[in-house]
């Protein structure tokens, strides 16, 4: 049995696609939503339709991928008016992802959810740009703190954050304390590791146009580091803040890993690109045999045990 509670809805399985993968459209929302994914959510959206960076953005390598697509998105209002009328259908909820260039833009479309009918669940993608020349906005813990005071100031629809990695322990203390100061709903961790690089040396060359080939990574590169901030934020928030493990998953194996960690819904980007809706049959058959082979009834018999060497 996957079925997983999460914000008071009981999900079939914990598998959804990650955010800006198979999810822009309402041809490729439609399949997700066909497919047997658990739940499923939209392109991070900003105020107006962006093109995003020329191409070639997105490249397949052996062990995962590198993008940089900035932000191609075809607007809140087309994101919006989607929901509303998927959650005419059925009672399952929509995933919203809000992510735009500043604070102002988030506010203003965060505004526009609370007062709209969306019945749904509201990312709010903290791993963007915010000011040129500063870092994303979840790097500026300060910066966090302040943006989420502004939200929670009038925001009252369930909401989570989406966060890049952490590599330091002080810096998962510090975005912790932070989230444990306002009533978030989860935190999905993580977005791809940001800036890496990957060379083609046929042509001596980088593989993705802007940013002199500079791209976040996903996939099999990211799951160590996905593992480690899901369990640093599993042991650090309140347990009212539930946790959506995303970065690496390719088998059942990879989403038994971020259960065992403390992750409650699963989240997988790069290998859905590579393979299609078809891979949330894949990963529940996969996971499901661990648990069998382990003789797991249901996932609350596992998650977030791992287990530390004394
Ligand atoms: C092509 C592509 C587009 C993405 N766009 C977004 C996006 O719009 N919003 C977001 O929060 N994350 C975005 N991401 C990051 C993924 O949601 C995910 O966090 C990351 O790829 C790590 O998961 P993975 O290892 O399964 O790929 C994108 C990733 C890819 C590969």
């Amino acid at each position: 049995m996957l079925t997983t509670n999460f914000l008071d809805f009981d999900f079939s399985n914990p598998f959804m696609n990650a955010s800006g993968v198979h999810c822009m459209t309402t041809n490729e929302l439609d399949e997700l939503a066909a497919s047997n994914a658990g739940a499923y959510i939209m392109k991070s959206a900003t105020p107006a339709k962006r093109e995003g960076n020329p191409e070639p953005r997105y490249f397949d390598v052996p062990l995962g991928s590198i993008n940089s697509m900035g932000l191609p998105n075809l607007g809140f209002d087309y994101y919006l008016e989607y929901a509303l009328k998927q959650q005419e259908k059925t009672s399952r909820p929509v995933f919203f992802s809000v992510a735009g260039m500043s604070v102002a833009e988030n506010i203003a479309m965060l505004k526009k959810i609370e007062a709209s009918d969306f019945k749904g669940v509201t990312e709010l993608n903290l791993s963007c740009p915010n000011v040129p020349g500063k870092p994303q906005v979840a790097y500026d813990f300060e910066l966090t703190y302040e943006t989420l005071a502004q939200v929670f100031d009038f925001f009252t629809k369930p909401l989570g954050v989406k966060l890049p990695p952490y590599f330091d322990m002080a810096h998962f203390d510090q975005m912790a304390a932070i989230l444990n100061k306002y009533p978030l709903s989860y935190v999905n961790a993580i977005n791809s590791i940001g800036n890496g690089l990957y060379i083609d040396t046929d042509s001596d060359q980088v593989v993705i146009k802007p940013k002199e080939g500079f791209g976040g990574i996903g996939g099999e590169y990211v799951k160590p580091t996905a593992l480690a901030n899901v369990r640093a934020f599993y042991t650090r928030l309140k347990p009212e803040i539930k946790i959506i493990g995303t970065g690496g998953i390719l088998t059942g194996q990879d989403a038994y890993e971020h259960l065992l960690c403390g992750a409650t819904m699963l989240q997988v980007g790069t290998q859905l690109q590579k393979e299609g809706p078809a891979i949330f049959d894949r990963l529940q058959k996969e996971l499901m045999a661990i648990m069998e082979e382990k003789g797991y009834k249901t996932i609350a018999e596992f998650r977030g045990k791992l287990k530390a060497i004394v």
